[in-house]
């Protein structure tokens, strides 16, 4: 069954959207289905770079429609924005998208909430995006949530939104902050609704007839394994789940009907925002990595956290997900490095500790276990066979394949499209 889904297996920002951008040209759909406007996935093509938040990164091939599902929570704005920009390039969305109607809304008093825990979490931040992901999340679970089911009805929508607001602005001026004015905040609303609720429709139909008529469907997962909301160290997480179980959930798609787990793993290590990162570096390496990998966040812009690779916490990834086959990105930023290290373990204290026993204090003191490899000189971003690859680059992609018993089916090695080193 032509069901595939792409996962990030680290802490988000590892090249997921180009990968989802290269295998969606045979997909009838590709789907996000978690998340919000915190993914921030990028697609180069030409000398054109397009960052995706919300609509499925496969959008500019001709063949697949975008389906935002369920799972999913959508700021209108940002939305429509992205429509707006797709738009101005060319590209008619009127059959090409598709929102669910459960997907739940970011509200604007989610974003100062978000914004206000973080300002009152002082120094213990945990460096959230502030883009209101958790708050709607929390008001999604404890039945406060107002859907884009709501939205399409414009006078429930008013009297749900003016309850909730009344609410949380009583909150928001214990923390000191200004209440919204809800009828502005309604006005803004009802304009960028009169743009978005023709995409409205049943995803959940559109993609069980796909899976009954073996239509091609590529799931576009958000984040990390890293960052799951059950499976990092919480609280130094996202609000959804990441781990695959999550496209069940928030798209509906039977876990059975998933043919190709595929694991995005950069070739090294990168984290925006707070929480534990065993192999962080704070060194001549790791600014180098950053500067010729430009490593700023896609969303917020704050310069990445850069680590050696960590395949004691990839290896959990790839466990839980199940994953079929991995590819490695941004495999050509190594290029230069006199060594490169792998963690391949934790120790904490004299014990050898597995990433699934650790929690946030525990993992902000594990000493990694690292394997030393001989780094290459050559450029290899130009580089599109696997015997043209330098010696040492094969030994570091072998290493990885064999500690993790899982194959790599690419190696990427430049942000455009066709920058890949097919493996097989
Ligand atoms: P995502 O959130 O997983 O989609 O990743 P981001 O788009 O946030 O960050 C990945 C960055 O690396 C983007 O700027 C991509 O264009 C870029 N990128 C992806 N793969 C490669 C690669 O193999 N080499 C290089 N140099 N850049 C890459
Ligand atoms: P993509 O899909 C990197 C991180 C934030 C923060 C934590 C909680 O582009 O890989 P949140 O706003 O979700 O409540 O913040 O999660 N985070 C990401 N980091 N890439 C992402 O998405 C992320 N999504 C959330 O930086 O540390
Ligand atoms: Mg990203």
């Amino acid at each position: 069954m032509p069901v595939n889904i792409i996962l990030g297996l680290q802490w988000g920002d590892e090249g997921k959207g180009k990968i989802v951008d290269l295998m969606s040209e045979n997909a009838d759909y590709v789907v996000r289905y978690h998340g919000g406007n915190n993914a921030g996935h990028t697609v180069v093509l030409g000398d054109k770079k397009f960052f995706f938040r919300l609509i499925p990164s496969g959008i500019f091939h001709t063949r697949p429609c975008g389906i935002i599902a369920n799972g999913t929570v959508v700021d209108l704005d940002v939305l429509t924005n992205e429509i707006n920009i797709l738009e101005a390039e060319g590209i008619n969305l009127t059959d090409k998208l598709v929102i669910s109607p459960r997907c739940h809304l970011i509200l604007p008093y989610h974003k100062e909430l978000d914004a206000a825990y973080e300002k009152a979490r002082g120094k213990e931040g945990l460096g959230t995006t502030k883009r209101g992901i958790g708050p709607a999340y929390a008001d999604k679970v404890s039945y406060n949530g107002i859907r884009m089911y709501e939205l399409l009805d414009w006078k429930l929508f008013t009297e749900k939104f003016t309850f909730q607001a009344k609410i949380k602005n009583k909150i928001l001026k214990t923390f000191n902050i200004k209440p919204l004015n809800i009828t502005k905040e309604l006005e803004k609303i009802k304009k960028l609704r009169g743009k978005i609720i023709k995409f409205v429709k049943d995803a959940y139909c559109i993609t069980q007839t796909a899976i009954d008529e073996e239509k091609n469907i590529l799931l576009e997962g958000a984040h990390g394994i890293m960052l799951d909301t059950d499976w990092s160290p919480y609280p130094f997480s996202t609000a959804s789940n990441t781990i695959v179980g999550e496209a069940n959930i928030g798209a509906g798609v039977p876990f059975n009907s998933i043919k190709r787990i595929i694991g995005i793993v950069k070739a090294f290590t990168s984290r925006v925002g707070g929480g534990p990162l065993p192999t962080e570096l704070n060194n001549a390496s790791s600014k180098a990595i950053r500067e010729k990998g430009a490593e700023y966040g896609t969303t917020t812009g704050r310069p990445r956290r850069i680590g050696w690779l960590d395949l004691e916490a990839v290896k959990f990834s790839c466990r839980i997900n199940s994953v079929t086959e991995i590819v490695i990105t941004k495999l050509d930023i190594l290029s230069g490095l006199k060594e490169i290290k792998i963690c391949t373990g934790y120790k904490l204290k004299d014990a050898v500790v597995p990433y699934s026993s650790c929690g946030y204090k525990e993992l902000a003191k594990v000493k990694p276990i690292y394997k030393t490899f001989a780094g290459w000189e050559e450029d290899i971003s130009y580089i599109r066979n696997y015997n043209d690859l330098p010696a040492k680059c094969k030994e570091y992609l072998k290493f990885i394949s064999e500690f993790l018993n899982v194959k790599i089916s690419i190696a990427s090695v430049g942000a455009e499209r066709n920058a890949n080193v097919y493996m097989n």
